[in-house]
This record gives structure tokens, sequence and C-alpha cells, in this order.
């Protein structure tokens, strides 16, 4: 008999009856790509309280690409993503261990300034939630927060007043958020009465106002019909080509389309796998990855 035939045992019990008979081994998710890791997970847990809600997480995310993070309910999506800008700080019961590096540089290190790291690690959530302001207050409220805009040294050397620059700051992020065309003549009209898929394409181009490094978006188009869902889709494939974007999704065709590469989680909060988004949907090395893929459960 081969050699290989009597080591199958030890990577997985090939079992499709549930989720959890099946060992998981960490070449599955040991994912090896080209070019640099803009940001690096390393022996991650985090615990809410008791509660175990990720374990030892280690993954590295490409530069300038989309990252697809997957998984059934519960198991860690939002909390791995919340990790990266350092967002569970605000959750009181939150514990985290292990290391994060953005360039290089450990997140978690003391006297990280956190505007500054959400500055450079920005995020899009769920639901739309444009402030009750003006469309055009809405883009310039991050870089008025940081004081950005508001020296105008810079500005006035050249001759103009903050209010071009300004003008300019809306402009370029509302067209970097593919809606400009849409509100460009109705700036000074409160966000919320924009459609859901235009808000939250408001909602980007106010994270993209910042001048952000990394994106995090968690299940973005979930809230939107068909239509609105293909534009955001549209618009993070366009993102990716300055930024590094990072996106929970329950919708695998979605995943599917915009991600380079996919991290599925699962039950336990677990990294089970984690490869160029192609292998993982068609020929993952997890049986359970493979279930959830094709619907199985979850
Ligand atoms: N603020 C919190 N306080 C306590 N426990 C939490 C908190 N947020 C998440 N959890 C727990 O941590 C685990 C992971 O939750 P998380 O929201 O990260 O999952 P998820 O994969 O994003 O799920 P979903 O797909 O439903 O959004 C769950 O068991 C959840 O109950
Ligand atoms: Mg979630």
């Amino acid at each position: 008999m081969s050699k290989a035939t009597s080591e199958s045992t030890t990577t997985a019990e090939r079992t499709t009856t549930g989720e959890t008979d099946e060992r998981v081994d960490p070449e599955w998710s040991n994912y090896e790509f080209e070019g640099t890791p803009k940001m690096a997970v390393e022996d991650l847990d985090v615990y809410y309280g008791d509660d175990h809600a990720l374990d030892g997480i280690s993954m590295e995310i490409p530069e300038r690409s989309v990252t697809a993070l997957i998984g059934p309910s519960g198991c860690g999506k939002s909390t791995f993503l919340r990790s990266l800008n350092r967002m569970n700080d605000r959750i009181r019961s939150a514990r985290v261990e292990g290391s994060i590096r953005l360039d290089g540089e450990e997140v978690y290190a003391d006297g990280v300034d956190l505007v500054e790291l959400r500055k450079r690690v920005g995020m899009v959530f769920q639901n739309p939630n444009p402030f009750p302001k003006s469309i055009r207050d809405n883009v310039s409220y991050g870089p008025r927060k940081h004081g950005d805009l508001e020296t105008g040294l810079l500005a006035r050397a050249l001759g103009r007043d903050d209010g071009d620059e300004l003008d300019e700051l809306v402009e370029r992020s509302l067209r970097r958020a593919a809606i400009w065309e849409e509100v460009n003549d109705r700036l000074d009209d409160n966000a919320l009465g924009l459609s859901g898929g235009q808000q939250q394409r408001l909602c980007i181009a106010r994270c993209l106002a910042t001048d952000p490094e990394v994106i995090l978006m968690d299940e973005p188009a979930s809230a939107l019909d068909p239509i609105a869902t293909a534009k955001i889709e549209d618009l993070i494939a366009e993102l990716a080509e300055q930024y590094t974007v990072v996106i929970v999704t329950h919708n695998m065709q979605q995943a599917a389309r915009i991600s380079e590469q996919t991290a599925v989680f699962l039950t336990g909060g677990e990294l089970v796998e984690y490869d160029d988004t192609e292998k993982i949907f068609e020929d993952p090395e997890s049986q359970r990855v493979e279930d959830y893929v094709t619907g199985k459960f979850g």
C-alpha cells in the first residue's frame, strides 16, 4: 500500500456527518502569496469574558487585494475584523492576546495612537450609518475630526482657502466611492434622504476621506438589493487597486466574485483554511470547508 494511504488519517477523518469530526491541519491555513503582507496576525486569541471567540488565528493579509472572510454565524468573523483596528478595545468584556502587525509594526503595542490606527485601518459596517447631516458634512467629518483640514497653511500658501480644499476632498472621495454623479447637485441635502445603496457608498466615501490604507468591511452589502450590491461589488474591485480590503460576507457567490483569497472560519473560532479563492471554492483541503461552501451547513 502506498505511504499516502497509510498516512491519510493524520489530516482528516473524512466524515460528512457533522462539522466537528475533523482534525484541522495548520498547513491548510498557511497561505503563501507573492508580494508584501499589509497586515500579519499571529496566534490571535480573543475572549469575551470566559467565551473563547477566536482560537489561535495566524494569517497574513496581502497588500492591495481583496481578502474575504467567510464562515457560519458566530464563528468570529466580526470579532476578527474588529481586532485589526482595535475596535474590540471598546468592548469591555473583550480580551485580545497575540500579535497583529500593520506594515511590520505591532498594532497592540503600548502607546499606539488609536485615532491614527483607525484612520489607517478604516471600517465600513453592515448597515449604512451616515450621520444625520448633509452629504458634504458626512464626507468631511473624519478629516475635520483629525484636524487635517483645519490648519489650512498649505491651502493659504497656494492661495486657496479652506473651502476649496474641502470641496476637493469631498468630490474626490465621492468619486472614488462611485456616487459623485448621483449626488453632486445635492451635497447640502441630508444624507438620510439617500437610498440604502447610496448611503452605503456615502459611508465608503466617508471612510476614504481620511485616506486609509486598509478598509475593513463587515457584510457591507447584506442590507442591499441586487443592483445596489452589484455597485458595491464593482466599487470594491476598483478600491483594491489602491487599498487593502478585508471583507466579511455571508454570500458565497460574492466572495467568489470579488476576492483574491478567502479565509474560512468555522465553529469554535478557528481559521480552518485560507487560500486562493478559487482553491477554497473548487478544491478545498478541509471536508468541513467543502461542506460549508457547498451549502451543506451554516
Ligand atoms: N460584544 C460581545 N460581547 C460578548 N460576546 C460577543 C460579543 N460580540 C461577539 N460575541 C461572541 O463572540 C462569538 C463570535 O461573534 P462574532 O460576532 O465575531 O461572529 P460572526 O462570525 O461575525 O457572526 P455573524 O455571521 O452572525 O455576524 C459569538 O459567540 C458571539 O456571541
Ligand atoms: Mg458578524
